[in-house]
Order: C-alpha cells, then structure tokens, then sequence
C-alpha cells in the first residue's frame, strides 16, 4: 500500500501551520503560486511569523524525496505523486462585498491537472455551504475527467487558527472534518486525528463542515456589532462603555465581547458568504448584514469622537498632528490584511489632520503597498496634538504618552489598553 503523501496548496498564515505540522509525521509537499514565499521558506523563515524559524527549519526537507518533513514548491510536478491535496487559499470579497472564488477555482485546476483515482480532495478555506461540492467539485471533475465519488473524493475541515496566537496553534484546536461519503468522513477524521492533538469533530456532511465554520465567525462579527452598538448609545449617555461591560460580566452567562474596529480577512469578510448564499436561496439576511453595518462604521465614529474631543479642548482642528498607535488588523502580529484602522486615519485625514502611523509589528513597505500611507517602526521624537491607540500591541502598553503629548493633546483609546489616568476616553 502507497504511503500517506498530503499537497498543502497555498503557503500563507493558515497552509504553512498545518503543513508544518503534518510535516512531523508525513511527507508533505507545500505548494504555491507565490515564488518569493517559496524561496523564503524554504531558507527557513516564515515572514507571517506564525512558525518559528527554529521550528520550520526542523521539517524541512530536499525536493522529490518521501521522507517524513515539509518541501515547499511552485513547481506541479512535485505534488503529482501526492494522495491527499489540502486547499487553502484565500477567500476573499470584492468591492461591493461578493465573494471572490478565483483562487478557489484555480486552485482546484491545478489539483485537478493532478488529480488520479483514489485521491481525496480536502478544502480549508472559509466559504459558504454548498461551495465545496457545488463550486470546487465540478472544476475539479472537468480538469481531471475523473468521476466525483467514484474516481476521487473530497473533504472539508474548516480552520480555525488566530494569526498571532501561540496559545492556540493548530494542534490544539479542536478540527472539524468532514468528507464526501460517511467512508471517506472517517478517513479524513483519521488524518487529521493522527496530528491534532485536541481532537476532532466529524460532522455529518460537508455542507454542515462549512456551514460550522461561516457561522463561527459570524456570530463573533454579530456580538461585537452589539457591543458597538451598545458603546454608542453609552457615550451618548456619557456612561464608560467598559464599566458596564464589567458589571455585566459578572452574571454567568453574559458573553465578554469588547467594542473595537473589525478588520482582517475572516470577522469581517466571512459572514459576506453567509449572507450571498441566504440571498441566493431569496432569504434576506438582515441581522448578519445589520452586524457588519454596523461594524464596518466604527473607524469613522472613531476619527469623530477624536476630533469632538479635540474641540473640546481648543485643540486647533486644521494640520493637527495626530499619532495612531498600530496600523495591522489585531494586536501582536504583522498581518494588514483588511484593517480598519485604514478607516480611522481616512477620515481623520479628511479633517486635515497630519498623521503619523508607528506600528513595531507591521512591515512598512507591505503598508505603503497596500494603503499608500507611510508607517513607521521607531517611536517619533515629536508631539502630538492627539495620539489614537488603535491596536493594543504589547509594546504599547509602557509607552511614555507624556513624553509625545502637547499640553492639551488628546489620548483616544480604542482598545481600552491604556489606563484611565493616562487617556481621555476609549471606544
Ligand atoms: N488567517 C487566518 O487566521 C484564518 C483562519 C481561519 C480560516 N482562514 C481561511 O483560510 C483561507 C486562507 O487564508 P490565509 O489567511 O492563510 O490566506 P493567505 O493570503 O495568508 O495565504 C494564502 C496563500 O495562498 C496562495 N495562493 C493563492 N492562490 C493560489 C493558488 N491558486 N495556488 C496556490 N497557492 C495560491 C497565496 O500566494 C498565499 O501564500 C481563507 O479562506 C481564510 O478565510 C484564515
């Protein structure tokens, strides 16, 4: 019998984790279109920082051998003698908010170029019920003529890592599988049994496997809605948001959700799925939708509340210098991606606000790509007029705000990091 070779397709903060980690028990071929990804970890770094260096340099391995270890390639050549194929690719949305399959469907063309009888076909990413088998089969069937069920199989195990967080890396967190017959259920349970060391859940169906993951994080983007919601009212009744939230919180069953911007590429993309899918079937989803609203408008209700505060202290409004503290979308990791402190400095540029971004975390040059906005990696030997703490990274949290305020600058504090005494008001 052919040894367990697994394709890991698409190397970024959730493909190289999991390839990392069945790297330490099969022989796996990490693969993706991404040339300069490819060259960086195969000189053993990991510029997401979600595998160590140490760690990844560990499972390392030569092209074209089937030792136990992680060989990373864009070449197709390499993942054609592989008999499972792990696809996770980004899923995005567009402008308008409707996903975006391309590099679902390409990926699964180039597993289909590859594709032989026997193989099972396992999707990571988050997308909406029905995709695996209604989008990605019929691709995967049309490139590699073989027949779904009978030549190959397919499975789906939604992620549910947090970039940034080495407290729950992949192996201890609890996986759900799933697969297209109840056999192949029980396969796809069983590998990824065999390396996830906090257990599995094998549901009934790929369709409940994907409908699982899309609602996860669409009742998170929900509930912090509410507490969004709940610190606008608050402010307007000039009651301390995080109070009430303390109080709360004491009761049992009160969920500890905290205001804040919701970026990122899941949160804040994730329940788009959920939502086009409902539509498709003529359902008109309105909490879903109401959630990112209201979500979406944080940013702007931010940049007003620090220029209100400006005001109130005769802080002069026109080329003020204002210092936002974090410019990635979460605290304590370089990822960009869809972070809404995007929206803060727009609309505090729109005021006429002179903006300096210092973010230790994030990679400036991934920022002036992406925003065309210019972030820094050292602390600036200036004054500001306001400094708007953005992201609650570590190293924020013993900086002298004295030593960067005017007399009468303001200190906003979205995160609610920073101390009462050392900030005028927090989101
Ligand atoms: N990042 C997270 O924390 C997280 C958590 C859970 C689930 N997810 C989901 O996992 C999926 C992947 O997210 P990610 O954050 O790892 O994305 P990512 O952008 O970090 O990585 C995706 C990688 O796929 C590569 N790629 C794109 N198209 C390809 C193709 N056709 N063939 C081969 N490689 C290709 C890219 O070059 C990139 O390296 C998404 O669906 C996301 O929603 C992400």
């Amino acid at each position: 019998m052919r040894k367990d070779k697994i394709a890991i397709i698409g190397l970024g903060y959730v493909g190289l984790p999991l390839a990392r980690l069945f790297a330490t028990k099969y022989s796996v071929v990490g693969f993706d279109i991404n040339s300069d990804r490819i060259s960086e970890l195969m000189s053993g770094v990991d510029s997401t920082l979600e595998v160590d260096n140490e760690t990844l340099q560990s499972v390392l391995i030569g092209e074209g051998s089937d030792q136990i270890g992680l060989f990373c390639t864009n070449q197709l050549d390499e993942i054609k003698d592989c008999n499972y194929y792990i696809i996770t690719v980004p899923t995005p949305v567009d402008k308008n908010n409707r996903p975006i399959l391309t590099p679902l469907i390409k990926a699964s063309e180039t597993v289909g170029s590859v594709l032989k009888k026997g193989d099972i076909v396992i999707y990571e990413s988050t997308v909406y019920p029905g995709c695996t088998e209604e989008d990605c089969v019929p691709v995967l069937e049309k490139i590699s003529g073989l027949k779904f069920n009978e030549d190959f199989y397919a499975g789906y195990s939604p992620e549910r890592i947090n970039p940034g967080d080495k407290e729950h890396t992949v192996e201890k967190i609890l996986k759900v599988t799933s697969g297209s017959t109840p056999e192949v259920g029980e396969k796809v349970n069983d590998l990824y049994r065999s390396v996830i060391t906090a257990g599995t859940h094998l549901a009934p169906t790929i369709k409940v496997a994907e409908a699982s993951k899309v609602i996860e994080n669409s009742q998170r983007d929900i509930n912090i809605a509410f507490v969004n919601e709940l610190a606008k009212i608050f402010n307007l009744m000039d009651i301390n948001t995080n109070d009430v939230l303390e109080a709360a919180g004491t009761k049992w069953n009160f969920l500890p959700f905290k205001p804040g911007l919701v970026g990122g590429h899941c949160i804040g993309v994730d329940p788009y799925y959920l939502a086009q899918k409902a539509q498709e079937f003529g359902y008109n989803p309105e909490i879903i939708l109401a959630g990112r609203r209201i979500n979406d408008s944080m940013g702007e209700y931010v940049a007003s509340e620090v220029i209100k505060l400006m005001i109130k202290k005769d802080i002069r409004i026109k080329k003020a210098s204002v210092l936002v503290l974090g410019i990635t979308f979460k605290e304590n990791c370089p990822d960009v991606r869809n972070t809404k402190v995007i929206d803060v400095v727009s609309s505090l540029k729109e005021y006429g606000l002179d903006i300096t971004i210092y973010d230790p975390w994030a990679n400036s040059d991934e920022v002036l790509h992406e925003y065309n906005l210019k972030s820094i990696k050292s602390l600036p030997k200036q004054k500001f007029d306001a400094i708007v703490l953005t992201v609650a990274h570590n190293e924020f949290k013993d900086l002298d705000l004295e030593s960067l305020s005017n007399l009468k600058s303001v200190v906003y504090d979205v995160k609610n990091f920073l101390p009462n005494n050392k900030k005028d008001m927090g989101l």
